[in-house]
């Protein structure tokens, strides 16, 4: 019998630190790392080009199908490609994330996605990040957490993302923006992001990235048995 390759869900709303902590926790663990929203993002990057009216299922399917998507990850960033062109910044747009929303609402896109996620599973493991990771596309998964943390520290964050990323949007756009995301991401009916039944919550509010990270380190720890003496690089 081979031995299953353990996988460790991160689901919550957008910036709530999930992508922080995947990518870091997938460093210290030396596991692979998959960013399940930029599948989305590529995708609605993808259909925005090509002038695709909203709801052209069909199209959005077979671009779905044939997007050559590919991620480098380097000094606790991640890099995503579509084909040779690099696509990070474009994908951290408003308008591609908000057309990202909408387009994964729809079964069928979420479907044409779903086999390529779970080819990240390979040893020796994987972090996974996004809305339904341990409800859908890892529902085995040994360990899952379900991030949160106020709107107003949600809208800081990612206003300072933006800044980081030389993007701009007022503080109120960006929580409106938000707002309307997680209406739509929560209420569909095609895998609605929602906390997995056995996913462990952590409030990330009052947190700094170090405090975060601590809290999830003691949750892997024991559920994939990592030595004690191994170095954290919690910083501290
Ligand atoms: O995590 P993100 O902001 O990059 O995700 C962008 C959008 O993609 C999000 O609003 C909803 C969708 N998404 C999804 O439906 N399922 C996922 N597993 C990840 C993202």
């Amino acid at each position: 019998m081979t031995a299953e390759v353990p996988v460790l869900t991160l689901d919550g709303a957008g910036a709530t630190g999930k992508g922080t902590l995947g990518l870091r926790l997938a460093d210290w663990l030396g596991w692979h790392f998959l960013d399940s929203g930029a599948f989305y993002r590529a995708l609605a990057l993808c259909a925005l080009e090509a002038g695709l009216k909203p709801g052209d299922e069909r199209r959005l399917v077979s671009l779905a199908e044939s997007m050559e998507l590919s991620f480098k990850t380097r000094d606790g960033s991640a890099r995503v490609f579509l084909g040779t062109r690099e696509v990070t910044a474009k994908l951290r747009r408003e308008e591609v994330g908000r057309a990202a929303s909408i387009n994964a609402a729809q079964p069928t896109v979420r479907a044409a996605l779903l086999e390529t996620q779970r080819t990240f599973l390979r040893p020796p493991g994987l972090v996974a990040d996004g809305r339904d990771m341990g409800t859908v596309v890892f529902p085995r998964a040994p360990l899952k957490f379900y991030l949160t943390a106020s709107q107003e520290q949600r809208t800081l964050r990612r206003h300072h993302q933006l800044k980081e990323m030389g993007l701009d949007a007022s503080m109120a756009h960006i929580g409106s923006a938000l707002s309307e995301r997680d209406q739509r991401d929560g209420t569909r009916t095609a895998a609605p992001m929602r906390p997995a039944p056995d996913a462990i919550f952590i409030n990330t509010t009052e947190l700094g990235r170090d405090e975060v990270f601590a809290c999830a380190e003691r949750w892997v720890r024991r559920r994939f048995q990592v030595p004690a003496t191994e170095e954290s690089g919690a910083g501290t």
